[in-house]
């Protein structure tokens, strides 16, 4: 098998069979106890930095959650107390926190290509994309993968429609590259407005009124509008419009009976998704976030090169 890259950047940086290994050396740690899993000392004296500029509830704390459970040193920085807020350029925060050494740096940014750009200038260390603006967030795909194949055993030949405002998600651009590498389907449902340029080129197929992408759909994933990321706010009509055109309810649910309903969170409920589907038997919302904890101690060993304990 290929050599497993220093740095996990984008779902372009790993084969299928890299996938794959990933997905396989997790399961390990799913069937460990919460308590038992503190003995797992296989990052013994590896330092892990959470860098993030953005705010975060689940990959960050997934990250500090994964590195502490197999005993590795986790340090956390957020943007708002770092000396960012003094002036520092990102190039000169980086190479401070690559002097002291650190094996492993998860970063999470609002620009895209940031990650990219610390790898190139942080020498010695593994930089993890946690999320780069609307660019990418590879982790978070890695969780899904290993969430559907926990219930389908294959991604292959499987087909994912995801809702929401695909132009400014990296989820859903990670997705789009997964998908290729894995061999499963993307449909895409939304407004003209929250979809980027040349949407059809990125090998999906792409609709608008969601009813209509919903026969024959084996996974339903929604995503949140990215307020924070819209320069302006005539995307759509009204939160209540949105939700009329693009919630997920029950009676939208019921067309596609069988489906799995997967949300990377936060989730805003009563605008992408009601709390009845969100709570319903077939919502992976809540394993998504323990499956992510498995999959990030998965990721941190094997570029910390402990692949093989
Ligand atoms: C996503 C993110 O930050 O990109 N959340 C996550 O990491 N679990 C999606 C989002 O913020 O909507």
């Amino acid at each position: 098998m290929k050599p497993f890259p220093q740095h996990l950047l984008s779902m372009n940086d790993l084969t299928r069979a890299q996938i794959n290994r990933l997905i396989d050396f997790s399961q390990p740690f799913l069937t460990l106890s919460r308590d038992d899993i503190r003995k797992a000392s296989t990052m013994r004296g590896k330092t892990v930095i959470n860098l993030f500029f953005e705010n975060s509830t689940r990959t960050r704390s997934s990250f500090e959650i994964a590195g502490k459970r197999l005993s590795a040193d986790v340090v956390n920085i957020s943007a708002s107390m770092s000396a960012v807020k003094k002036g520092e350029s990102l190039m000169d925060t980086g190479q401070t926190l690559a002097a002291m050494q650190p094996h492993v740096v998860v970063v999470r940014h609002g620009d895209p290509g940031s990650c990219q750009f610390l790898a190139e200038h942080m020498q010695g260390t593994s930089i993890v994309n946690g999320g780069d603006g609307a660019h990418e967030h590879p982790t978070q795909i890695l969780t899904d993968l290993l969430t559907l194949k926990k219930v389908w055993g294959d991604v292959k030949g499987k087909v994912i429609t995801i809702v929401g405002d695909i132009k400014h998600s990296r989820v859903a651009r990670s997705h789009l590259l997964a998908a290729k590498i894995m061999g499963y389907h993307i449909r895409v449902v939304a407004p003209k407005t929250l979809l980027p340029l040349y949407i059809e080129q990125m090998g999906c197929d792409v609709f608008h009124r969601f009813e209509d992408a919903l026969v024959g759909t084996d996974c339903i994933y929604m995503l949140r509008i990215q307020n924070e990321r819209l320069k302006t706010n005539c995307s759509f009509p009204s939160i209540r419009e949105y939700h009329e055109a693009y919630g997920l309810n029950m009676t939208r649910f019921s067309l596609a009976p069988n489906a799995l309903v997967l949300h990377p969170g936060p989730m805003n409920r009563g605008v992408e998704i009601t709390s009845d589907v969100a709570e319903h038997a077939q919502s992976q919302v809540l394993n998504q976030v323990e499956n992510g904890v498995a999959m990030r101690m998965a990721i941190l060993s094997t570029l910390c090169g402990l692949e093989a304990l």
